[in-house]
């Protein structure tokens, strides 16, 4: 028996429409994510890999379509429980989206006052200095986002991801835009938080690198759709020219 589909899995996407006027970017678009597993879904600019996530967290609200985090209905959800859930997940942004005017520390700290609001300087010193060991950048507290490289920002949204616990983690983009060696850094602690906190993860990309190193599974987004999944090999060696692509 194939255990995947006896566990219930931590987020579940059925039939997701989103649409902007006559641009429609999801289309029944489904996806299963289990506990512990890292799925990158695949797609060309301007597909809606964006969209989706943000669909997930409500940033913006689907058109149809059900779904479920840690069992729970996202869309029925009233502003108290949805604040509750979104500290149970962490999105990096496509920008990092760091507050440029905030340091470190503070850009840290923001989640830390937004959801847990009885914790002592104690706790938020200590919080903040474990953050910032997990992803290799500690002492950095006092800088701000400007002397940061593009690789040390992506390294702060992912610490600030981490500070609250979270189960499932959402990653726009990790490595677009920085060099194949700091690329290949942060794929590695993408790797090392999936395996030290066993998260969940919808990890958004076309760095062919990136897919390969980090997937345990692939889903291509196509018109709206989950088009083809796999593993990494799998779809590699695929026939399907809309699958090669990806690949050439
Ligand atoms: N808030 C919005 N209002 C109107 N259209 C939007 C909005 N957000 C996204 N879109 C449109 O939805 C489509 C998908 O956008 P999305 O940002 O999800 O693409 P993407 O797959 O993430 O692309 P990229 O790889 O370039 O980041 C695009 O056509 C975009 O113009
Ligand atoms: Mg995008």
């Amino acid at each position: 028996m194939n255990t995947t589909e006896t566990r219930e899995p931590v987020v579940i996407i059925q039939n997701l429409k989103k649409s902007f006027g006559d641009n429609h970017v999801l289309n029944d678009f489904n996806l299963n994510v289990y506990k512990g597993e890292n799925v990158v879904v695949l797609g060309r600019s301007g597909t809606g890999k964006s969209v989706l996530i943000k669909c997930l967290v409500r940033l913006l609200d689907a058109d149809e379509g059900e779904m479920k985090v840690f069992g729970m209905s996202i869309t029925d959800l009233k502003h108290k429980e949805l604040d509750d859930i979104r500290a149970k997940i962490g999105f990096l942004f496509q920008s990092s989206a760091l507050y440029d005017s905030m340091t470190v520390r503070e850009n840290l700290e923001f989640p830390l006052r937004r959801h847990k609001h009885k914790i002592s300087k104690q706790e938020v010193d200590a919080l903040i200095k474990t953050a910032l060991e997990n992803v290799a950048l500690a002492g950095t507290e006092a800088m701000m986002p400007a002397e940061l490289s593009g690789g040390m920002k992506k390294r702060i949204g992912i610490a600030r991801m981490l500070i609250l616990n979270p189960e499932v983690m959402l990653y726009d983009e990790p490595t677009t835009g920085l060099d194949p060696i700091t690329g290949r850094e942060i794929n590695h602690l993408m790797l090392e938080v999936q395996r030290k906190f066993n998260t969940s993860s919808i990890i958004i990309s076309h760095d062919m690198n990136c897919v390969r190193r980090t997937a345990n599974r692939v889903v291509v987004l196509i018109n709206g759709k989950c088009y083809a999944e796999g593993t990494y090999d799998e779809l590699k060696n695929s026939n399907d020219k809309n699958i090669k692509q990806f690949f050439d």
